[in-house]
C-alpha cells in the first residue's frame, strides 16, 4: 500500500471517528460487513454453537440469540451487547474472546436477526455506544442530510 493511500484511509478513519458520536446510528443502518459476519459465523460455530445452537435457537439453558432475544435487547446499544458477549461469554471461559472476534460474532448475530450489512465494519470501542439496538425499522427516524432527524 502506498503512503498516499494509507494517509487517505487514516484521514477517512479519523473523520468518521469524529463524526460518529454526534448522531445516534441504528442497527438498521448497515453497521457491519458481510465478510465480518462470515468470519463471525465461523467463530460462533467454534465457541458458541455448542450451547446457543447451530441456528442460534438456544438449548433450554442457554437462551436463543434470535427471536425473543430481540425484544430483550430493545433500547440498548451495541456496546451493551458487545460487553455482555466479551465479558461473560463463552460461559466456560469469560473474557477470552479477542476484541475483533467479539465484533465479528456480534456482526453475525445482527445478520442472523435480519439487520442489513453495509460498507463499514463494526469496530470494537466507544463507537458502539452510538449504535442503538432498534428492533423495528419503522421506529427509526429517517436520515436528513446524513443526520438522524429529531
Ligand atoms: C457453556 C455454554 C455457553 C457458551 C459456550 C456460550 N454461552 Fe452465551 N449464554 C449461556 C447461558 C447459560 C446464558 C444465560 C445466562 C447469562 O446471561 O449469563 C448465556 C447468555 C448469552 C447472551 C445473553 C442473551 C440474552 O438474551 O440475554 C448472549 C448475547 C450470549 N450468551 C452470547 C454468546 C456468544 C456470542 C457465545 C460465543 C462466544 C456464547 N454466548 C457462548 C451459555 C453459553
Amino acid at each position: 500500500m502506498n503512503r498516499n493511500r494509507l494517509a487517505g484511509i487514516l484521514l477517512v478513519g479519523a473523520s468518521l471517528a469524529l463524526t460518529m458520536p454526534t448522531w445516534a446510528a441504528s442497527t438498521w443502518d448497515g453497521v457491519y460487513t458481510d465478510a465480518q459476519a462470515a468470519h463471525g459465523a465461523d467463530r460462533y460455530k467454534q465457541v458458541c454453537a455448542m450451547c446457543h445452537g447451530p441456528a442460534l435457537e438456544g438449548n433450554g439453558e442457554a437462551p436463543p440469540l434470535v427471536g425473543r432475544f430481540m425484544p430483550d435487547w430493545e433500547g440498548t446499544n451495541l456496546s451493551d451487547l458487545y460487553d455482555k458477549i466479551h465479558d461473560t461469554m463463552p460461559l466456560f471461559a469469560p473474557a477470552t474472546l479477542k476484541p475483533e472476534d467479539t465484533g465479528d460474532i456480534l456482526a453475525f448475530i445482527l445478520q442472523a436477526n435480519g439487520f442489513p450489512s453495509g460498507a463499514m465494519p463494526l469496530a470494537a470501542g466507544d463507537g458502539l455506544k452510538s449504535i442503538n439496538f432498534d428492533v423495528s425499522k419503522s421506529a427509526v427516524k429517517p436520515m436528513v442530510k446524513g443526520r438522524r432527524a429529531h
